[in-house]
């Protein structure tokens, strides 16, 4: 038997706590094939490259191999999808979602956001000992976006069900597969119903959100067709639920790990916005995108990537390439330029990066503002096992009582 490839090993779900080693040896080799054929490519100036290469393609209908069973004809969302048509979806969600066309509707959501954070850390407040993934990371990603389609109140928590069990039921694992799929597919089904209905309802009675925007709008881009508003809604679900409450539970374990930091942004509450910045760089909840497709044979470091293969973008291994920045394994909050991968690049550049940022910015500055004396119980914390979007599944901690 070969040993396994450094690449092999960051899958390994035993190396989760801590892969940056493993990211510093993959970076020796800028673009590693891998038996089965795939290319991972892991230093930041290639990764740039690619992302903004239209000759390596997001739509798995390109791929060499014939796509999984029940993919070659559903829906795609616009994650999925190359230009033009990409393009087209993501012009006509962003009208509706932010800047420049709405430049309200994040930056609106400010009052509510700090409202829900403010009654998730109320909650924790009659104790000693808390779960910041659970009971304060976890609830807010979904109770905003909800905002942002506009799923009435009384129905989100049944949402909230939807998305806990797709995306419990998508994390990788041998174990109760079919079982787990069958599940899977049941509940998107369920959410797709709902989504569509929804839709339907706000066709007849648009209001100021994201969906009545979606039904409602006709323009130069044409139309969204209905199976293509639930396919975005359910993108903007999924997309925005784990990689958020992942950038929340790493910021408080990294605050946590460093207390000159913590202390540093008590009494200078602006240096968060820096800090968020800094952790999509250093801990980034996207540590790998696996889905990109070479459509031509591509030469780059040397290495020719052979048309028709699979391409894995190391992103965590990008953001910590000491070619592009210096000393990228310290975590600092004064880098003159932090320019990061944390959100991708290229004509997939994070959709959701102005909802996230502020999320992570609010939670994080009360976490820090209101916990007094908080400390670690467990370092490291048990993590998911993805590799792609890494973050711990528990972050408990101890605290003195709640401002
Ligand atoms: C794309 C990271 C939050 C919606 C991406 C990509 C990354 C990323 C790396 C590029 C994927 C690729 O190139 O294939 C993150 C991180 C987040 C976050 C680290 C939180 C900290 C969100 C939120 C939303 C969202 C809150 C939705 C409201 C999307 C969408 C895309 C995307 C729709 C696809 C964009 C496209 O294909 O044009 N995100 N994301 N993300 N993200 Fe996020």
């Amino acid at each position: 038997m070969t040993s396994p490839s450094v690449f092999e090993q960051i899958l390994d779900p035993a190396r989760r706590a801590d892969p940056y080693p493993l990211f510093d040896e993959l970076r020796r080799t800028p673009v590693a094939r891998q038996a089965d054929g795939t290319y991972v490519v892991s230093t930041y100036r290639e990764i740039v490259a690619l992302l903004h290469d239209p000759r390596i393609s997001s739509d798995r209908r390109n791929l060499a191999a014939a796509p999984p069973p029940g993919e070659q004809d559903r829906t795609v969302s616009f994650i999925g999808l190359d230009p033009p048509e990409h393009d087209r979806l993501r012009r006509l969600t962003m009208r509706h979602f932010g800047p420049p066309h709405s430049p309200g509707l994040i930056d609106g959501l400010r009052p509510e956001m700090l409202a829900v954070t403010t009654r998730l850390i109320d909650g924790i407040a009659g104790k000693r000992q808390a779960d910041i993934v659970d009971e304060v990371a976890y609830p807010l990603p979904v109770a905003m976006i909800c905002r942002v389609l506009g799923v009435p109140e009384e129905d989100e928590a049944q949402f909230h069900d939807w998305a806990d069990q797709i995306i419990e039921t998508l994390g990788p694992g041998e174990e109760d597969r079919v079982e787990r799929e069958r599940l899977r597919q049941e509940k998107a089904l369920e959410l797709q119903r709902y989504l569509g209905g929804l839709a339907e309802v706000r066709r007849g009675q648009p209001g100021e959100d994201l969906l009545s925007g979606l039904v409602t709008y006709h323009g130069p881009d044409g139309t969204m067709a209905p199976e293509e508003v639930v396919a975005t809604a359910v993108l903007l679900l999924i997309a925005g639920h784990e990689t958020t409450i992942n950038l929340i539970a790493n910021g408080m374990l990294t605050f946590l790990r460093n207390p000159d930091l913590l202390e540093r942004l008590r009494a200078d509450p602006g240096l968060i916005i820096p800090a968020v910045e800094e952790l999509l760089r250093y801990e980034p909840p996207v540590q790998l995108v696996s889905s990109r497709i070479a459509l031509a044979d591509i030469t780059i470091a040397g290495t020719t990537i052979p048309a028709g293969s699979p391409i894995v973008l190391a992103l965590a291994a990008g953001s910590r390439d000491p070619a592009h920045l210096p000393e990228p394994g310290r975590f600092e909050l004064d880098r003159p330029r932090n320019e990061h991968l944390g959100f991708g690049g290229g004509v997939h550049y994070c959709f959701g990066a102005p909802l996230a940022r502020l999320e992570a910015q609010i939670v994080l500055s009360e976490l820090i503002r209101r916990l007094r004396n908080p400390r670690l119980v467990t370092d490291p914390p048990p993590y998911r096992p993805s590799p792609v979007l890494r973050g711990p599944r528990h972050l408990l901690i101890d605290y003195d009582g709640v401002e």
